[in-house]
């Protein structure tokens, strides 16, 4: 049986946060653990040049994602985990595909203005090209499922229809990729606007966050004086995150947030707890990681050799549909 391929990638632009645990690296783990299913994923570092961005701070965390991803439970043994700027394919490819693309389309597409008003001095190229390099990133290795949070839908909508373009044109044969979609496919901010994010601060909870601090930041969720009626989005907040980590109890708070009785640091304790003991075995793991230089190197260098082979193929198919091989 041939299996259904599945790639995913997280920028190397810092500590992973809990809406990348629960929109990406979930679903990341749940489809590495199906046989039906060949799973590859990356640290998308050659994405970190689109925004502003130190050398010595890239260096460190293109690893540091790895060695999160190993600590969260991906398994070299069953999934390729690799670094991105390893595999130059992907970037030749994605000059390949630049091709049947506009700039117009580009230019229009949400992440790209949100991105542009973020940095207003980085509406660069790279920044343009950020999605098209996203669609060589999944369609090097024919991946037909990207688990990833909500917010990447547009880039996998430009993903398809570059497949599309390019089995038209060029008689290629590639999947037009679908997301993988997570029960926390989208984690709210902790300010009480927005979605959790890295780049905004005050609003995430990092995954080596320790029980202190976790409490300390859940406690400043906004919320209502009383309970009852309709609930405000910090409360809201907080009832979505009991979900994802302590789902038998939502029912006992709701009612008594619906009688009027429920006390919010009750909660918003309960809910701090209930975080901190499922990052537990991460930050165990990752304690015992950081020690293993050995190990991780090994995971790097034989990830990066699996991936290449792979796409390695891939590039020389689309050079020769292209006229690019004689
Ligand atoms: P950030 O927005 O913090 O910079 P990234 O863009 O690096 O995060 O996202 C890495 C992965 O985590 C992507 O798959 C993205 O969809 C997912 N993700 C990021 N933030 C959230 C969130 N708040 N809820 C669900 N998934 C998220
Ligand atoms: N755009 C993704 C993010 O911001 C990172 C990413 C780059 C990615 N290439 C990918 C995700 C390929 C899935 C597949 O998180």
């Amino acid at each position: 049986m041939v299996k259904h391929r599945v790639l995913s990638g997280i920028r190397a632009t810092g500590r992973l946060h809990l809406g990348n645990y629960f929109g990406a690296v979930k679903g990341m783990l749940a489809l590495q653990n199906d046989p039906d299913y060949e799973t590859l994923y990356m640290v998308a570092d050659v994405h970190t040049l689109t925004t502003p961005y130190t050398i010595e701070e890239l260096r460190k965390n293109r690893r540091e994602v790895i060695l999160d991803y190993l600590a969260a439970g991906l398994d070299p043994k069953k999934s390729i985990l690799f670094q991105q700027a390893e595999v130059n394919e992907h970037i030749e490819l994605a000059f390949y595909f630049s091709s049947v693309v506009t700039i117009a389309k580009m230019q229009h597409l949400p992440t790209f203005k949100d991105k542009v008003k973020q940095y207003p001095e980085h509406a660069t190229m790279a920044l343009l090209n950020y999605p098209i390099l996203m669609a060589a990133d999944i369609l090097v290795y024919k991946a037909s499922l990207v688990p990833v949070g909500i917010d990447q839908e547009p880039h996998l909508e430009v993903a398809r229809e570059i497949a599309r373009r390019m089995n038209q044109d060029y008689g290629t044969d590639f999947p037009e990729p679908k997301r993988f979609a997570t029960k926390g496919e989208y984690i709210p901010s902790l300010t009480g606007e927005g979605k959790m994010s890295k780049s905004v601060e005050g609003s995430y909870i990092n995954l080596t966050d320790d029980l202190e601090t976790i409490r300390k930041k859940i406690r400043s969720v906004p919320t209502a004086t009383t309970a009852g009626g309709e609930m405000p989005v910090g409360v809201k907040t907080l009832f979505a995150f009991l979900n994802l980590v302590d789902p038998g109890l939502v029912e006992k708070f709701q009612k008594t947030y619906d009688a009027g009785t429920l006390k919010f640091v009750e909660l918003k304790d309960h809910v701090a707890e209930a975080i901190s003991k499922e990052l537990q075995p991460f930050q165990q793991k990752r304690k015992e990681l950081e020690e293993d230089t050995a190990y991780v190197d090994r995971v790097i260098a034989e990830g990066a050799e699996k991936a290449r082979a792979i796409a390695q193929k891939t590039v020389k198919e689309v050079r020769e549909k292209m006229g690019l091989l004689s």
